[in-house]
């Protein structure tokens, strides 16, 4: 199965790198050409001996080597790899590789890689769990690195959780399935049109109406459809955020632009609504600056309601995705609401999240989300958005599986 696959494996600097060891064995059982970088902590774990005799080659951990740099400089050795592995990734070499920081050969060859990147984090249950490693880790996925694990369990240090490097066995999956073609991204041939973020109606040329979206939770989708193989068009809303790997964006502001770009980009396979679209803009142009009136009177907005981008793309006579998720952002009731949603809009799936204000949910890094179909509903455990974007994607992915077999 890897067959002639070259990865680069970068052993990091903690106890779970004795298991490294043997996955240099089985990935070569498997027939990958497996070339290793060992950091300075790795090797306080296992010596460079034992890896470059199993690996039957170079051990390479000096970025200011001369005779490195003579027979394979630091970016050869990045560039002349199917696949980077970082197995173990601990909190500091994700939180240099999320921040771009190059400061010994790993981190070098991991800046300067074109090469897909997949890490393997293992630490302690709590360095795991820290705020500031799972805001690293939410940068690594934005930015298309694959991440296997980590396991709960007991670790060596004896406390129990999460933190664990996976199994050899389950790397060695994750690893084939990266390279399994069609298996690997199931979503490969089909197009998904997402859209995210808050629209902007304007008053006049100088004021708007906005709301609290902050894009994070469709971005995080699009990116995740992108990684099942999925060609994802973004239509987004005015937002802060980096595109996500491998998707073509289309800003817009308003939500009649967002519903002519997503008309555009049609015909799609999957159409997932994230926006929170406003529902009405101002009607009436105000060309120039509304002024304060010498009476003190408060000018008077009226107000037209805004086309349904989910429900014309649910209702759509003859282009209709197949698959077309909603978001329901409610602040009570929130499985009526949502469930009385997804009938009056004719979407099949809802994606119901209980967005008042105590729940953080709006422009926060959590979500704790419904999933809501012609067959129930299904409650979610609360997790990062990418973690939700994940799961989304993968449900999604299913559902086309299923599909094909059925047809
Ligand atoms: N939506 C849309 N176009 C609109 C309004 C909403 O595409 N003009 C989509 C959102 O992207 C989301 C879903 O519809 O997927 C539900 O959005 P929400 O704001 O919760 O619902 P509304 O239709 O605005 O209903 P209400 O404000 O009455 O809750």
């Amino acid at each position: 199965m890897l067959q002639a696959k070259r990865i680069l494996l970068i052993i990091g600097g903690g106890i779970a790198a004795y298991k490294s060891l043997d996955l240099i064995r089985r990935l070569q059982d498997e027939g990958a050409q497996v070339r290793c970088i060992l950091t300075k902590a790795g090797a306080q774990f296992v010596t460079p001996l034992a890896v470059s005799s199993l690996s039957q080659d170079k051990c390479y951990t000096d970025l200011f080597s001369l005779t490195d740099e003579a027979e394979m400089g630091h970016i050869r050795l990045s560039r002349e790899a199917d696949l980077v592995l970082v197995a173990p990734a601990t909190a500091d070499l994700m939180a240099k590789m999320a921040h771009g920081l190059a400061n010994d050969l790993a981190t070098t060859a991991l800046l300067a890689t074109d090469k897909p990147v997949m890490v393997v984090p293992a630490m302690n249950v709590e360095m795991w769990a820290h705020r500031a490693t799972q805001r690293n880790m939410a940068l690594l996925q934005a930015d298309g690195i694959a991440v296997v694990g980590p396991e709960s369990g007991v670790m060596a240090c004896g406390e129990v959780g999460a933190g664990r490097m996976s199994d050899v066995a389950d790397i060695i999956a994750a690893v084939k399935t990266h390279f399994s073609g069609p298996l690997g991204r199931p979503l490969s041939g089909l197009h998904a049109v997402v859209t995210a973020g808050p629209t902007h109606e304007p008053i006049d040329p100088v004021r708007y109406i906005a709301n609290r979206s902050s894009g994070k939770q469709g971005y995080a989708i699009a990116g995740a459809l992108a990684a099942l193989g999925a060609r994802v068009t973004l239509v987004s809303g005015p937002t802060h955020l980096p595109t996500p790997k491998d998707v073509d964006r289309v800003d817009v502001e308003q939500a009649v632009d967002m519903l002519s770009a997503v008309e555009k980009a049609l015909p799609a396979d999957i159409a997932v609504c994230v926006a929170a679209v406003a529902d009405w803009h101002v009607a009436g142009e105000n060309g120039q600056k509304i002024k304060k009136e010498a009476s003190g009177a408060p000018p008077s907005i009226r107000f037209a309601e805004n086309p349904d981008i989910l429900a014309t793309l649910s209702q759509h006579p003859t282009r209709r995705p197949a698959l077309v998720v909603g978001f329901a952002a409610e602040t009570e009731h929130v499985l009526d609401h949502a469930t009385r949603k997804r009938q009056r809009k004719g979407c099949d799936w809802i994606i119901a999240n209980d967005v008042s204000h105590q729940t953080g949910i709006m422009g926060g890094d959590e979500n704790l989300v419904t999933l809501i179909s012609a067959d129930g509903a299904e409650q979610w455990a609360k997790a990062d958005k990418h973690a939700v974007a994940r799961q989304l994607a993968t449900r999604i992915a299913d559902w086309f599986d299923h599909r094909r077999k059925d047809s």
